[in-house]
């Protein structure tokens, strides 16, 4: 991975933090997306501590804010020369239905219009590239996930579960929509389920009885390290990005859900997303 740089969002803690170390490790330019100096400093000297010589640096933005994204993303694309793998791995779950200062759902702001948001802002340098690839964390969740078109922020329905379930299901169709808009884009793009993993996303915002919940489900889990392989794989193996338009788990293409093969659903999705996002053409700009 010497040369290549790579940009992860989620990155000081669980599994995005144990992605951004293994490629560090493999000698890849790691950029921090972390929502404070605080939290990305403390990743920042851990990793270094593990590997000396390793080359992270940070990056701010609330990925809840459409703002602090267009932000930091034209940061990104001043600072640096190119981009040759963008991780999506920031995700979140709330227990109670809050609007952002955009006015949408928080999991479907953080979760899904995010990766969208960025993926879209970061294609000029990803096109620098000769190889680049989008990963975005999904998860199985998705197999009982539907895009509720008529009340995507839930406002009538709002369950935690529900919300997830929808922003993951998204997470999919957006990346099989990339994959058949992309055209002759030479960007490969990649789903991912990390498995269960022992992490803290369901006791950061949660009602102490989904806390509780999270933590006896937890138990059944893999570790943080283990659950980065798969988007430590689809980062650096060298012939993968034949395989780009698929759902991944442990290193292995794999069935989406029905409703993610929904190629009607998809367009839908990418249609709303763009007017959430205020984005006239995705492949702008490039
Ligand atoms: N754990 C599992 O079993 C599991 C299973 C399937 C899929 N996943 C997916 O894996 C990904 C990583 O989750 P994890 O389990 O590793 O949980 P985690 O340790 O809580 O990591 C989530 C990361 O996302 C960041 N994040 C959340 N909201 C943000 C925001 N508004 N702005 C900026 N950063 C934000 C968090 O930052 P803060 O520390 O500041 O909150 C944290 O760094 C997520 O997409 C999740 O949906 C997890």
């Amino acid at each position: 991975m010497k040369d290549k740089i790579c940009l992860i969002t989620g990155a000081n803690s669980g599994i995005g933090f144990e992605t951004a170390k293994s490629l560090c490790e493999k000698g890849a330019t790691l950029i921090l997306v972390c929502r404070s100096l605080e939290k990305a400093k403390k990743a920042i000297d851990e990793i270094k501590t593990a590997i000396p010589g390793a080359i992270a640096l940070p990056a701010f933005a609330d990925l809840a804010s459409q703002t602090d994204i267009r932000k930091m993303a034209a940061q990104i694309n001043a600072e640096y020369p190119k981009l040759d793998v963008l991780i999506n791995n920031a995700g979140s779950w709330f227990s109670e239905v809050e609007l952002t200062e955009d006015g949408i759902e928080r999991q479907w702001a953080i979760n899904h219009l995010a990766p969208f948001l960025l993926t879209h802002l970061l294609l000029p340098l990803l096109v620098k590239s000769d190889d680049p690839r989008v990963i975005t964390v999904s998860s199985d969740s998705h197999f009982h996930g539907k895009i509720h078109f008529e009340d995507v922020n839930l406002l009538k329905n709002y369950h935690g579960l529900r919300a997830y379930a929808q922003s993951k299901l998204a997470n999919v169709l957006f990346t099989l929509e990339f994959e058949r808009r992309k055209d002759d884009l030479p960007i490969s793009t990649y789903a991912v389920q990390p498995g269960l993993v022992k992490t803290d996303i369901g006791v950061k915002h949660t009602i102490s009885f989904h806390a509780i919940m999270w933590k006896l489900r937890r138990l059944g889990g893999v570790s943080p390290q283990k659950g980065a392989e798969t988007s430590i794989f689809l980062a650096s193996d060298k012939d993968v990005s034949k395989l780009s338009g698929k759902y991944w788990d442990k290193c292995q293409p794999k069935s989406p859900s029905k409703n993610a093969v929904n190629e009607g659903d998809a367009a839908n999705l990418w249609e709303l997303s763009l007017k959430m996002c205020g984005i006239d053409d995705f492949f702008t700009g490039i």
